[in-house]
C-alpha cells in the first residue's frame, strides 16, 4: 500500500500532533508500507506570510518528525515545493472542481472565522491537497477527523476528472485516525496551538512539569472518588502509561484517597521516559541542519520522480503538452 500524508510547518509540535498523527505515521512505515510523508509548505502559505517563520517552522517540523521515529531509509519524507509539478496538477484539477464543493467546505468557514485572510489561496486550499495526493498515486491518507471532508472532496474530485479524461487518477482511501480529536490541553479544550494550552513535544522537562502541576482539576477532596472519565490528567495519563497502569490510576481515581497531585507527577514522569528519547535526538538535529536539508533533498527527488511519471499520464490525457525541443 501507498500511504501519504501532509502536515503544515504551522510552529512547534505537541503531544497532540504526537497521539492524533504522528504516532501513526510511524506505526505505518513499521508495518512495512511504502510511506510519503511531506511538509506541506505551498499550503503554509495561507496562513504565514514571513519568509524566515517559514523556513524555521519547516527544519523544526522536519526535525520533529525524524526524531519521533520516521525514517528517511524506509519513507519518503520531503518537502512539499520539492514537487513544484504539485501545482500545476492542482491547477489542472481546479478546472474540473465544481464551486459548490469548495463552497460546502467547512475548513474555509472556519479558519476565515479564526482571522486568516479570505484569499484564493485559503479557498482552493482542499485542491493543493487533492493534488498532492492525487499526485503520488496514494492508496491509504491517514489523517485526523478535521481533514476527513477534505478527502472527500479528493475523491470527488478524482471521480470527476477520470469522468471525463479517462481512468487516470487512483482514488484514495481515508484513513481516519481514532485518538485525534481526543487529546485535551492543560485546560481540558482540545490541545492545540490556537488555544496556548499545549504540553510540547521537544520541551524542557522542567517546563513540562510545571505546565502539567498546573493542569485544571476540580475541587473534589483527596479522600472522595473521583471520576477519571472527566479528568484531563486521567486523559494524558491513559496516552502515557500501559494499560496494567491506566487501568491501576482508574482504581485509584474510583476509590478515593488519592490527590490530583500524585497524578500529575506520574504524568510528568511518564512524559519524561516516552519524550525523553525524542528530545534527545531532536536536539542532536538542531545541531546538524545540513543533515536536514539532505534528508528532505534526497526525499524531494524520490518523491519528484513518482510526481513526474503520473504528470505524463494527466498531461496527455488532457492534451496539455510542451512543446518538442527543436
Ligand atoms: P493545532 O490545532 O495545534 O494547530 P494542527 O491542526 O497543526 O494542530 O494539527 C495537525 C494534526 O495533528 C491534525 O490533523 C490532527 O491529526 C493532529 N492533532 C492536532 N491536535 C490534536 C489533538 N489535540 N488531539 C489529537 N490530534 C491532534
Ligand atoms: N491539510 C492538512 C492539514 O492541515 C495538511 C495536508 C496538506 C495534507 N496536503 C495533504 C494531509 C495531503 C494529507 C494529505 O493537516
Amino acid at each position: 500500500m501507498r500511504v501519504l500524508s501532509g502536515t503544515q510547518p504551522s510552529g512547534k509540535l505537541h503531544i497532540g500532533n504526537y497521539f492524533g498523527a504522528m504516532r501513526q505515521y510511524v506505526e505505518l512505515q513499521e508495518k512495512g508500507h511504502e510511506c510519503l510523508y511531506f511538509i506541506a509548505n505551498y499550503h503554509a502559505l495561507t496562513s504565514v506570510s514571513d519568509a524566515e517563520t517559514m523556513k524555521d517552522n519547516t527544519l523544526e517540523v522536519a526535525r520533529g518528525y525524524l526524531a519521533v521515529g520516521i525514517d528517511p531509509q524506509r519513507s519518503i519524507f520531503f518537502r512539499q515545493s520539492d514537487v513544484p509539478e504539485v501545482c500545476e496538477l492542482a491547477w489542472i484539477l481546479s478546472c474540473v472542481t465544481p464551486m459548490g464543493l469548495l463552497q460546502r467546505c467547512v475548513s474555509y468557514k472556519d479558519k476565515v472565522e479564526q482571522g486568516l485572510l479570505p484569499n484564493h489561496g485559503l479557498f482552493a486550499y482542499p485542491v493543493l491537497q487533492a493534488a498532492d495526493i492525487l499526485i503520488y498515486h496514494s492508496h491509504l491518507v491517514p489523517v485526523g477527523q478535521d481533514q476527513k471532508q477534505h478527502l472527500e472532496i479528493t475523491r470527488d474530485i478524482a471521480i470527476k476528472f477520470n469522468n471525463t479524461y479517462g481512468e487516470v487518477l487512483r482514488v484514495p482511501e481515508p484513513y481516519i485516525l481514532k485518538e485525534s480529536a481526543v487529546v485535551p490541553g492543560v485546560d481540558g479544550r482540545k490541545m492545540s496551538k490556537s488555544y496556548d494550552n499545549t504540553l510540547e513535544l521537544f520541551e524542557d522537562p522542567k517546563v513540562t512539569k510545571k505546565r502539567i502541576m498546573k493542569i485544571k482539576t476540580d475541587s473534589t477532596p483527596i479522600e472522595d472518588p473521583k471520576d477519571p472519565d472527566n479528568c484531563t490528567v486521567f486523559a494524558l495519563l491513559s496516552l502515557f502509561a500501559d494499560d496494567k497502569e491506566t487501568e491501576q490510576w482508574r482504581q485509584n481515581y474510583q476509590t478515593g484517597g488519592m490527590g490530583y497531585g500524585q497524578a500529575k507527577k506520574r504524568l510528568a514522569q511518564l512524559t519524561d521516559e516516552r519524550l525523553g528519547p525524542f528530545r534527545q535526538k531532536y536536539h542532536e538535529l538542531v545541531s546538524n541542519v545540513d543533515y536536514v536539508e539532505d534528508v528532505l533533498r534526497d526525499g524531494g527527488v524520490k518523491a519528484r520522480q513518482i510526481a513526474c511519471e503520473l504528470m505524463e499520464n494527466v498531461r496527455s490525457a488532457t492534451g496539455i503538452v510542451t512543446s518538442p525541443k527543436k
